[in-house]
């Protein structure tokens, strides 16, 4: 990230390379890229009220005036302990649960929805992310087989307050995407039983009847008092895809906005990551590197890579192999040193059997272990989420 430096847009100068990790603006309208090659490109960013940019350095001139970046990091770093956290963390994600599966049922019977609950349990939500993120990272990744479309709800939620904490949103965007980001998919209410649960593949009327669950999610949240432009954006565009293969309309980059860009992200990595009833989830590590391989035509590519380094080298929830022939499963990030997280092992790989688990910090200097790579809980039949 050497080559990023954040610069005043009146400094701009012909030449220079807008990078496109530059933030989205607050209206969710796309940031600026590419090379500054007229004047009034300059002059269109200052009437557009954009005060400063991102450049990239070794693609482009730098200046005088351009400023290292800090480290997002420093905006998801822990104000307490993991374990501290941790029985506050379960107790939003317990009232998350009891909460969101009482507005699907409402729902389904045709109530509206009482969106200042839903914006209560955001702040709840924001408010454990910012003691330490990692507590509802980990309950997020303890799910239960058939509970799909609550659990999806709430990690969505949880992991775009995250995400958007990290890339250094103001507080009150933060709220209105935490609280859009459980609301996305509640137009799954409304498709059939069978559609929505079924394991395998959907034929061409149900997939036509699924994809209906953006529509019918507009309809129930314009209907719902106090539901702002966020939550419908968020809504209405997680499954466009930039390259206009998406649904329901197929709208092209030019028309997804920044919030419609990061829920589809956060959505497909909850999404690649969830255990179903057909099947197990992909690991972290391996969700990433496939959310990185569709970004060309599907998913914004500047913003992939920062979720990316968001959840870190080893994300919450992987397993891991450590120079001691020991499975762990990561349960912290460490945000300034992200080889090495606080891990949980578990597992004796060379002899193949459990082991009474002990968490290890993995930055502390007293201890030696450290990770040789990652494992994929399927070839060892272990059940990570029993370990979180
Ligand atoms: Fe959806």
């Amino acid at each position: 990230m050497d080559n990023i430096r954040r610069i005043p847009v009146a400094k701009l100068q012909l030449g220079m390379y807008v990078s496109d990790e530059t933030p989205n603006l607050e209206d969710g309208s796309i940031r600026p890229k590419g090379f500054i090659r007229r004047h009034e490109t300059i002059d269109k960013l200052i009437a557009k009220g954009i005060n400063e940019v991102f450049i990239d350095i070794y693609k482009g001139l730098d200046s005088p005036y351009s400023i290292p970046l800090k480290s997002n990091t420093q905006f998801l770093s822990p104000k307490i302990a993991l374990q501290e956290e941790r029985d506050k963390a379960a107790s939003v994600y317990n009232e998350a649960r009891s909460l969101v599966s009482g507005i699907l049922r409402d729902v389904k019977l045709g109530k509206l929805i009482d969106i200042e609950q839903v914006e209560c349990l955001a702040d709840e939500i924001n408010g454990s992310v910012l003691n330490n993120p990692n507590a509802l990272l980990c309950l997020s990744a303890i799910r239960e087989k058939d509970q799909y479309l609550l659990e999806h709800s709430i990690n969505v939620g949880v992991i775009m307050g995250i995400f958007t904490r990290y890339l250094g949103y103001e507080d009150e965007l933060v709220h209105q995407l935490v609280t859009g980001a459980l609301l996305h998919d509640i137009g799954k209410v409304r498709v059939p039983h069978h559609i929505l649960n079924k394991p395998g593949r959907l034929s061409g009327d149900e997939w036509t009847e699924m994809k209906r669950h953006v529509v019918y999610g507009q309809e129930i949240l314009l209907k719902s008092p106090g539901v702002t432009d966020v939550t419908l954006a968020i809504c209405g565009l997680h499954h466009e895809r930039l390259n206009g293969s998406g649904y329901p309309i197929g709208l092209d980059e030019s028309n997804i906005n920044s919030y419609g860009r990061l829920a589809a992200i956060v959505d497909v990595y909850d999404a690649l990551t969830a255990d179903r009833v057909y099947h197990q989830g992909r690991p972290p590590a391996d969700a990433l590197r496939f959310m990185l391989d569709i970004t060309g035509g599907h998913l914004d590519r500047g913003l992939v890579n920062q979720f990316i380094r968001c959840m870190s080298v080893y994300p919450v929830s992987t397993l891991v192999e450590l120079d001691n022939n020991r499975a762990a499963v990561v349960i912290s990030s460490n945000y300034t040193k992200p080889h090495q997280p606080t891990v949980r092992t578990i597992y004796n790989l060379r002899q193949r059997h459990y082991e009474k688990s002990k968490d290890i910090d993995l930055s502390s200097p007293l201890i030696e272990q450290k990770i040789i790579g990652t494992l994929d809980p399927r070839d060892y039949d272990i059940q990570v989420r029993d370990f979180l």
